[in-house]
């Protein structure tokens, strides 16, 4: 099995019953620890790379070392997912999640969600319910060293995006995104934080959708199956729809 790293002192304490005032008191000092000094710029005003094409030299993305994931074995089960999810991951529908570069935790977590039927979706269920333990593993491993490409910002929103991904809403309590999802958007691999770099805008506003809605997972024990989700389901209910579609956008084009 994929491992998940013990919680973070930080993360932990999000997910106790006074989570939001320790919010408040982490999200800050979270996002600068975050953010080392070289982070790459993207999605500058300078940078027109931004509307042109994919940042050059992005390192690749190692398989988490904790994974016991075969690599190989699971090119030749995803070969399927390629209908959908896009050559090596990388999805050409908007509405259809990108997993090229996710990380093996969270994309392991996610198919057995998917299995137990607690996240729900008439086209994955099946699609999971055909995955071994070991099947999911690889599959996971080998997305996640794959590296993601794709759309870019759309120039109308990601500035607006930037601000909330960097430095959150202290007006409506919401954290910046970067203190989980990181700087560049890659997540927290350990953690099982997934990555949003690339992802396809319109599939980034759906499930913040389905997070303030209460969607995304169900079933009488969906919280606890979930954990992670008690996260999301609290600040994606404070994100107004313009701010959703502005964060969609900025995300889109990180790299
Ligand atoms: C017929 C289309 C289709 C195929 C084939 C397919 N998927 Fe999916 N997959 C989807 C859709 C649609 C979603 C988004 C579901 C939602 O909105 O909750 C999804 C979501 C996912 C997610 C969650 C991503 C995230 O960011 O949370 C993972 C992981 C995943 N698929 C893995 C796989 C794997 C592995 C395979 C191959 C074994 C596969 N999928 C095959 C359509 C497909
Ligand atoms: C305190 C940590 C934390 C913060 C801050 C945070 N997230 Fe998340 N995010 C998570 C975790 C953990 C998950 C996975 C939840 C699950 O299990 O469904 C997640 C999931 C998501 C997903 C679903 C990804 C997918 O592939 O389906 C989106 C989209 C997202 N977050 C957007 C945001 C945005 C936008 C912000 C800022 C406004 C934000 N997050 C702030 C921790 C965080």
């Amino acid at each position: 099995m994929v491992k998940r790293a013990p919680l973070t002192t930080a993360s932990a304490a999000l997910l106790s019953v006074a989570w939001a005032t320790a919010l408040a008191a982490l999200a800050i000092p979270a996002a600068r620890a975050a953010a080392p000094e070289h982070a790459p710029a993207a999605n500058t005003a300078s940078s027109s790379a931004a509307a042109t094409g994919p940042a050059a030299a992005t390192p690749p993305v190692t398989p988490d070392p904790y994974a016991d994931g075969s690599e190989q074995s699971g090119a030749t089960k995803a070969a399927v997912c390629f209908s959908c999810h896009g050559p090596n991951g990388n999805s050409q529908n908007p509405a259809w999640p990108r997993l090229a570069g996710q990380n093996a935790v969270y994309i392991a977590e996610q198919l057995h969600l998917f299995k137990a039927g607690t996240r729900q979706n008439p086209v994955m269920q099946p699609m999971a319910a055909g995955l071994s333990d070991q099947d999911i593993d690889n599959v996971a491993v080998f997305f996640a060293a794959q590296t993601p490409t794709g759309l870019e910002a759309d120039p109308s929103y990601w500035k607006a995006g930037q601000a909330l991904y960097l430095h959150g809403d202290a007006a409506s309590g919401v954290p910046g995104c970067v203190a989980c999802h990181g700087p560049v958007g890659r997540g927290n691999p350990a953690a099982g934080y997934p990555a949003l770099e690339a992802q396809q805008s319109v599939y980034v506003v759906s499930q913040l959708q389905s997070y303030a809605n209460g969607t995304r997972y169900s079933g009488p024990s969906a919280t606890t199956a979930a954990p992670n989700s008690i996260i999301m389901f609290d600040i994606a209910k404070r994100l107004t729809p313009e701010e959703i579609r502005d964060v969609a956008s900025y995300v889109q084009g990180l790299r």
